[in-house]
């Protein structure tokens, strides 16, 4: 099954995901990219219209930094790329690739197609990043297709299988690539609400067994595949999930998560699951349509640990 891609849940193999799925070690790390150029200069989603030059740099700053010190309280040193000038979305380091381990469990990293012109120049500087770090690196979207990297792609906690959205930034052909580049499992689902538009907006995996999810954002047949996959589907409370993105929570099975404070529902449910949740602000960076999940990229196993932020 690995290397392939499912779109119904009548495709799923026989049996609980224990007995298909390769168990895989999580993320040792994030990798970020400082907001030195952020600003809202254009509506590349829903959440930015009305944000045109809202932002407010030095508050952003400070945002940043706590948030990074939260990625580290909860177990996730960081890791940083040099910001480039004149590059606004730079920070919401999730997109420009998708990392991963392949199925010899060597670092891996696939490198984005971005939906939008103006965001394809972060691409280069986060592949030279990987490439100094002695990454796998692989470079092979066809033609046309598009892909926004761990923005559209979800690993399942614990096990070598991929979530994969489509329909606004990723395109689903892009998926076949994922599954192929990493030979794992892919899961594919259609995005259905612009408010959602990636799918790390929309699902956020608790643990193996159970999942956040923001239901308005899928279809029919996306949710029957979610909920044949994982024993217990969270319904995110609709309001937190458009207002404060609160499925954008970055969560480490076991040891903690980190979830903007504006999500006071969301942050219950998420101290069910794990024993340190960490809140932190991230308002001038949902202005632009990103929070917690958006504004790292996971890093796995030693390679690239050397130098520290
Ligand atoms: N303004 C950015 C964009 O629309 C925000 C990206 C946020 N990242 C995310 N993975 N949702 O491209």
């Amino acid at each position: 099954m690995n290397g392939t891609v499912i779109r119904r849940a009548s495709e799923l193999p026989d049996g609980p995901l224990s007995v298909w799925a390769e168990p895989v070690a999580g993320p040792t790390a994030v990798l970020v990219c400082p907001p030195d150029a952020f600003d809202v200069i254009d509506v590349k989603n829903p959440h930015m219209a009305g944000s045109l030059g809202a932002v407010d740099r030095a508050l952003a700053r400070e945002q940043w930094g706590r948030l990074v010190e939260a990625f580290q309280r909860i177990g996730l040193p960081a890791r940083r790329v040099a910001p480039l000038p004149g590059c606004e979305d730079m920070v919401f380091a999730a997109n420009q690739t998708l990392t991963g381990v392949d199925a010899e469990g060597r670092p891996t990293v696939l490198l984005s197609r971005m939906r939008h012109p103006s965001r394809r120049r972060e691409v280069p500087a986060f592949e030279a990043w990987f490439r100094e770090h002695a990454w796998r690196v692989v470079d092979a979207l066809p033609e046309g297709e598009l892909l926004e990297g761990a923005g559209d792609v979800v690993w399942h906690p614990g096990r070598h299988l991929a979530w994969a959205g489509h329909g606004f930034r990723s395109s689903a052909a892009a998926h076949a690539v994922v599954a192929a580049t990493f030979g794992a499992l892919v899961l594919s689902l259609a995005l259905c609400d612009e408010r959602f538009y990636h799918l790390g907006t929309c699902l956020c995996p608790l643990d193996e067994r159970a999942a956040l999810v923001v239901c308005e954002a899928f279809d029919a047949a996306g949710l029957e595949l979610l909920g044949a996959v994982f024993d217990e589907i969270v319904p995110c409370d609709p309001e937190e999930a458009a207002a404060a993105l609160a499925a954008n929570a970055v969560v480490l099975p076991g040891r903690g998560a980190v979830i903007d404070e504006r999500a006071p529902r969301t942050i219950d449910v998420l101290s069910r699951y794990v024993d340190d949740v960490v809140t932190v602000d991230t308002g001038e960076f949902l202005k632009s349509g990103g929070s917690v999940f958006c504004l790292k990229q996971w890093l796995f196993g030693t390679t690239g640990m050397a130098a520290p932020v």
